[in-house]
């Protein structure tokens, strides 16, 4: 079986760094809220680019600190719109209606699959407050037309940097690229934990002091509570496995790189679509997604040749039915995009006899 992401295989690659990290965390008896934070939140800051970086719990908690900081400073508040990619995962939108706010769905292009910028004025009311990209399958989402509207219009450029560790838009790493960014470590990320965990990333210093406030219960002082917070702390133990990972982050990006520069020259199939082809820096393959109309019968193809794919993501937010009060109209491109997705194999340790196979087995599919 071709595994579309093998974690064992892409542990194994480090596993002795890891376990000495992890067992550096037991000798210490300290697990949470220590050096091993402070490390990684002093190292990805610095490979983002940005001032700040505040380690939470997961990216969902990141993308709700986010929006709940700006509220706590007065800049958002209950009923203010967002605009964000109808195509996102569930996450993006659930960060948005836990904190009151409303999200204003906005078509990606097909070409993209990213938020079709040229459509962004158009959605802004009186209330819209921020633009939300998402840099999905690990895709730059942005260019300076974007940056241009959101100061026209005094929005804040907001990032959800779930997929794209390592992406960038000339020489600005996502999450540097706005005015603050949400990331997720989830274990199947380009860089990921070894369980769940998150980060915020901003300059602003005002936010990032409340966001740590608002994790840590809503405290700055040792019991004494100025917000109703929550408790979202990333552990000792993943923090310090994440600070091994980001030192191999930009090498195994490249041979993401190298895998779809693999499949785009050989995977040729007049069924099949592949998604615009862009440049390597704005690009970390957080995954491959390829378009069939006979999506379903495609991935039981692969399934049958061995080949193991997921698809990201099968139902639209607009179509779940935690958002069936919604009465919001159809977004076909977003229809599309999930009627006609499936992921192939993308990960690191997939070897060139592999990549052949996939490509091989994709091509006689008819
Ligand atoms: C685009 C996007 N946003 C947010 C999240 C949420 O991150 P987490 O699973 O760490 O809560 C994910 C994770 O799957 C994601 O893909």
């Amino acid at each position: 079986m071709i595994k579309l992401l093998d974690l064992q295989a892409i542990t194994a690659m480090h596993g002795d760094e890891y376990k000495a990290a992890v067992n550096r965390v037991i000798d210490s008896g300290w697990f949470l809220q220590g050096n091993e934070n402070k490390q990684f939140e002093t190292d990805y800051a610095e490979y983002i680019g940005t001032d700040h970086c505040i380690a939470v719990a997961n990216g969902l908690d990141a993308l709700y600190l986010l929006m709940r900081g700006y509220k706590e400073l007065g800049i958002m508040k209950d009923g203010d719109e967002i605009i964000v990619p109808a195509n996102t995962y569930i996450a993006t939108i659930i960060a948005i209606t836990r904190n009151n706010l409303v999200p204003v769905l906005v078509e990606p292009t097909w070409e993209h699959l990213e938020i079709d910028i040229d459509k962004i004025e158009e959605a802004i009311t009186s209330k819209t407050k921020g633009v939300m990209i998402v840099h999905l399958y690990g895709r730059v989402s942005y260019d300076e037309k974007l940056g241009e509207i959101c100061k026209k219009y005094g929005l804040k450029l907001m990032e959800d940097c779930a997929q794209s560790q390592g992406c960038a838009w000339k020489g600005v790493k996502t999450g540097a690229l706005g005015d603050a960014a949400a990331h997720s470590f989830y274990p199947g990320k380009n860089l990921g934990a070894f369980g769940d965990a998150g980060a915020v990333t901003t300059n602003n210093t005002e936010l990032a002091e409340v966001i740590r406030a608002v994790a840590n219960y809503g405290s700055q002082k040792k019991y004494v509570f100025k917000y109703v917070g929550m408790n979202s702390r990333m552990s000792e133990v993943d923090a310090a496995v994440l600070d091994v990972k980001l030192k191999y982050l930009d090498e195994d990006n490249k041979k993401r790189q190298d895998l779809a520069a693999y499949y785009y020259e050989h995977i040729n199939n007049p069924l099949i679509t592949l998604p615009k082809r862009i440049d390597d820096e704005n690009n970390v393959y957080h995954q491959f997604p390829i378009f069939c109309e006979y999506r379903d019968k495609l991935q039981e193809f692969l399934k049958e040749n061995g080949i193991q794919t997921l698809i990201h993501y099968p139902i639209p937010p607009h179509k779940q039915e935690c958002y069936k009060d919604w009465k919001y109209r159809s977004y076909p491109i977003t229809e599309k995009i999930h009627t006609q997705e499936l992921s192939i194999p993308m990960n690191q340790v997939i070897s060139m006899e592999e990549a052949e196979i996939v490509v091989n087995v994709i091509n006689v599919f008819k």
